[in-house]
């Protein structure tokens, strides 16, 4: 398995009718088997680019490519977003009527044989260091052991392209350190393109590049690179952003 290569050209992306402009022309570049990390100020557009590169939403303009396939006009974005890409999100988002082992699974349903998904959920279990508590449902694993579980969920379609919003976020430093080492690590066995958004220096400073974005813009090179969001009342609706968030990130689970 190798990296995926993403190329964002010029993208826009505003809410509420135009009112809130979450990115405006925003254009990097993600190597195949990159580790890059984007930091910023709470509302900077974070998490609007992680969707819209994950093709949880569409940009209003410009273009997302993934391995040359522009995203945002994919005929069945489930199918890449299954496929291609794992989403670590920054409070799990596991279902808790599961165990962990069923967690796993999700996103293989449908792609792959009940045994064969099973022996795979198994394995990334292990890879995760949660060997011994597969059969337990999420409220009564502890805040990283759920963190890892949601990145073994993340793996199970072998994404070349990882994408995590805060996955350390909810962590203390410590515990945030140990699922910053098994992304890296995992990320050297399976090679994949991983974009982490985070907002601790210390995780940012592991990865290979730093994205940051400061007053809305990219401050990082390439310096055309611009976030915008500067307009009146942007951050007052980080709120409703986030509870929107919310529900984009459960979309997958009836698509799969
Ligand atoms: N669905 C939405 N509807 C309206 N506004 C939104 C929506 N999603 C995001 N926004 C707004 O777009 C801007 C960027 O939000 P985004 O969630 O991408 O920021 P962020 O950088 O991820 O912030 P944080 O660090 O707090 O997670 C914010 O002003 C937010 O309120
Ligand atoms: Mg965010």
């Amino acid at each position: 398995m190798s990296g995926a290569a993403v190329v964002v050209e010029h993208v826009r992306k505003s809410f509420e009718g135009g009112r809130i402009r979450a990115l405006e022309d925003v254009s990097l570049t993600l190597e195949p088997g990159e580790l890059v990390a984007l930091t910023g100020p709470s509302g900077c557009g974070k998490s609007t680019l992680l969707n819209l590169i994950g093709a949880l939403d569409r940009p209003d303009a410009g273009e997302i490519r993934v391995d040359g396939k522009d995203v945002g006009r994919l005929e069945d974005p489930s199918g890449y977003r299954a496929g291609t890409v794992g989403f670590v999100f920054q409070f799990h988002n596991l279902m808790t009527t599961l165990t962990a082992l069923e967690n796993v699974q999700v996103p293989m349903l449908g792609r792959r044989s009940r045994g064969a998904r099973e022996e795979r959920a198994r394995s990334l279990l292990a890879e995760v260091g949660l060997r011994e508590r597969m059969e337990s449902y999420p409220p009564t694993l502890s805040g990283g052991e759920r963190q890892r579980v949601a990145l073994a969920r993340a793996l199970a379609n072998g994404p070349r392209l990882l994408l995590a919003d805060e996955p350390t976020g909810a962590l203390d430093s410590d515990t945030g350190a140990q699922i910053l080492d098994l992304i890296r690590r995992i990320r050297e066995e399976h090679g994949m393109t991983v974009l982490l958004v985070t907002n601790d220096d210390d995780v940012a400073a592991q990865a290979e590049r730093i994205l940051r974005i400061r007053d809305g813009v990219l401050a990082a090179p390439p310096a055309q690179q611009t976030v915008l969001n500067g307009i009146p009342g942007a951050r007052e609706s980080i709120a409703r952003g986030r509870e929107q968030f919310g529900r984009g990130e459960g979309i997958p689970l009836d698509e799969l």
